[in-house]
């Protein structure tokens, strides 16, 4: 049975350069839906800032996903989500299509942008993932600082819910981006503070290449949001990539992971995807999933809905 595909969208065609993020597949109140949307115009005005003065796909995608991360609304950095100790533990990947190189970090505690921490283990090239108190160390050396004051009352009561017996913990509000540059590189960009109440040292899906986020010139670039079991049992942004090396439209491709994704797990989500061309597409199983585009010449598109 193929779950029906909730929302969809694409951009015109073909772009010399271009973002498209997104602020996580969830149900937003109706409400929030417009706050939401702004929080992603003003990353991937970011975003596109990097790109139209000749900036790298990878700079943009991390410009994009810092604003996102300071942003309390969504679950990553500053507000993102709390495991079942109470405590702040982050997850994020970054990787480049012309390399494929990649940087993450798992169970992350506090720094401001864990993006940019997983961009430093890229850059530092020896490996591709640490977790816990090894990404703590790896931060640390790397120069950032930990942070106070990132966990908010909104993440608190969240957890409240959760512990009080509600029946679903995850949160929704991953955040990502990916990006074609004007040299004709992609890349990508995914951080969250992952499932409400999730056990302590869980990993999900963002900090896995191929999993939560995926780049390859070949193909174009991913970036998921939502149920991260689902996305790593169905290596779903890899395979997304897989579909547009083969040719498929980025809607296409976006909307035919989404199915797998339901008929084989039976779990929910979206993702965002640039093909190599600079056409963006996207699609969602679930109710909502906040986003914003933007490509050369044209101001950014968004939607919540
Ligand atoms: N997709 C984010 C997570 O499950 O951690």
């Amino acid at each position: 049975m193929r779950e029906p595909i909730t929302g969809a969208w694409a951009s015109p065609g073909a772009h010399r350069y271009s973002i498209l993020v997104h602020g996580g597949a969830g149900d937003v109140p109706p409400a929030r839906r417009e706050a939401h949307e702004a929080g992603c115009r003003a990353a991937a005005s970011a975003g596109l800032a990097v790109l139209a003065r000749g900036g790298s796909a990878l700079d943009a995608v991390q410009a994009a996903v810092e604003v996102l991360e300071d942003d309390p609304r969504y679950n990553a950095g500053t507000g993102g989500s709390l495991d079942e100790d109470g405590a702040l533990r982050l997850d994020a990947c970054i990787m480049e299509g012309e390399h494929l190189r990649a940087g993450a970090v798992a169970v992350l505690p506090p720094f401001r942008h864990p993006i940019a921490v997983a961009r430093d283990v890229l850059n530092d090239g020896r490996h591709v993932l640490y977790a816990g108190a090894g990404a703590e160390r790896f931060a640390t050396g790397a120069g950032h600082a930990r942070e106070e004051g990132m966990v908010t009352d909104a993440a608190r009561a969240r957890l409240a819910v959760v512990r009080d017996g509600a029946s679903g913990n995850w949160a929704g509000g991953t955040v990502g981006a990916v990006a074609r540059d004007a040299a004709g590189h992609v890349a990508a960009a995914t951080s969250t503070g992952g499932m409400v109440g999730k056990r302590s040292g869980r990993v999900g899906d963002s900090p896995i290449p191929g999993a939560g986020n995926y780049a390859d010139d070949r193909a174009g670039a991913a970036s998921g949001t939502g149920e991260g079991e689902g996305y790593l049992r169905a290596a779903l942004a890899a395979r997304a990539c897989f579909y547009l090396e083969a040719g498929a439209q980025p809607r296409d491709a976006a909307e035919r992971v989404m199915g797998t994704l339901h008929e084989r797990t039976g779990m929910r989500g979206g993702i965002i995807l640039v093909g190599r061309d600079g056409t963006l597409g996207l699609a969602r199983t679930t109710e909502t999933m906040s986003w914003a585009a933007a490509w050369e010449g044209a101001p950014p598109s968004s939607g919540c809905g």
